[in-house]
């Protein structure tokens, strides 16, 4: 008798906790910087971008941990917040920036899709509406250049723009490997690079400004490396009705 009663307790617990995880999945938790914070400090989320760089590290990759993933969400908000989109789609910018590169924990090969069902689990456990969930999924995969397709979306544009503007030597780990290493070089030499946000110019602009050391690295070699990304930004530049200008040293180059 005893153990029938709790039994049913935990029956009907386990149905208000059903009840609750879908009224939660149909409104969804409000987004707000709050939100950012409970992702940031996920204990699921810190684990997945600790493992992603330190796969990143085995392959002999440049930074892609908590440094990346904090620049990226910064910039990838400031990027529609300064470009007066609305607020939610700022949030959710930040949330993909933050949880982009998590899937390269499974493999650098399509870590974009990795990454964007690791973030799926992940944001459904954090109350979050289907229809954000799925917006941030897409921008996820749509921030690899190779894909060569960005979801007319925002949250994806606003996400690859910074994630493909974050160069810079902080990002090398082993400068001794200088010499070999043309990605190491180009990173090494950028010793800043920072976003432009225009809103009062038509068209409006978002520029990336890039300071090389060419004792380091010549120029060429930075397009060598970054003219697909370049390419790719300009379009997700257009989703957000603006022009992507790149400037090295303060000289316009694309
Ligand atoms: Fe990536
Ligand atoms: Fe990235």
């Amino acid at each position: 008798m005893e153990r029938d009663t709790s039994l049913q307790r935990g029956l009907i617990q386990k149905r208000i906790d059903n009840h609750h995880i879908t009224w939660r999945h149909v409104k969804g938790v409000p987004l707000t910087k709050e939100l950012f914070e409970r992702i940031r400090n996920n204990e699921k989320v810190k684990e997945y971008i600790r493992n992603a760089d330190r796969y990143l590290e085995a392959m002999g990759y440049t930074e892609h941990g908590f440094r990346h993933a904090g620049i990226v969400s910064q910039n990838a908000y400031r990027i529609l917040t300064e470009l007066k989109y609305p607020h939610d789609d700022a949030i959710l910018a930040w949330i993909a920036g933050y949880l982009h590169d998590i899937g390269n924990m499974l493999g650098r090969t399509n870590h974009n899709r990795m990454s964007a069902i690791l973030a799926k689990d992940i944001l459904e456990e954090m109350g979050l509406e289907i229809k954000n969930i799925l917006r941030i999924m897409m921008a996820i995969v749509s921030h690899e250049e190779e894909e060569g397709v960005i979801v007319p979306d925002p949250v994806g544009a606003a996400l690859l723009i910074a994630d493909k503007s974050d160069v810079h030597r902080s990002r090398v780990r082993n400068p001794s490997h200088l010499k070999e290493d043309i990605h190491d070089r180009v990173n090494f030499s950028a010793t800043s690079s920072e976003l432009i946000i225009e809103n009062n110019v038509r068209p409006r602009l978002i520029k990336l400004m890039v300071t090389i050391d060419t004792r380091l690295s010549q120029v060429i070699e930075y397009f060598e490396i970054f003219l697909t990304r370049m390419s790719a930004s300009r379009r997700a530049a257009s989703i957000l009705e603006s022009d992507f200008h790149l400037y090295i040293n303060n000289t316009r180059m694309a």
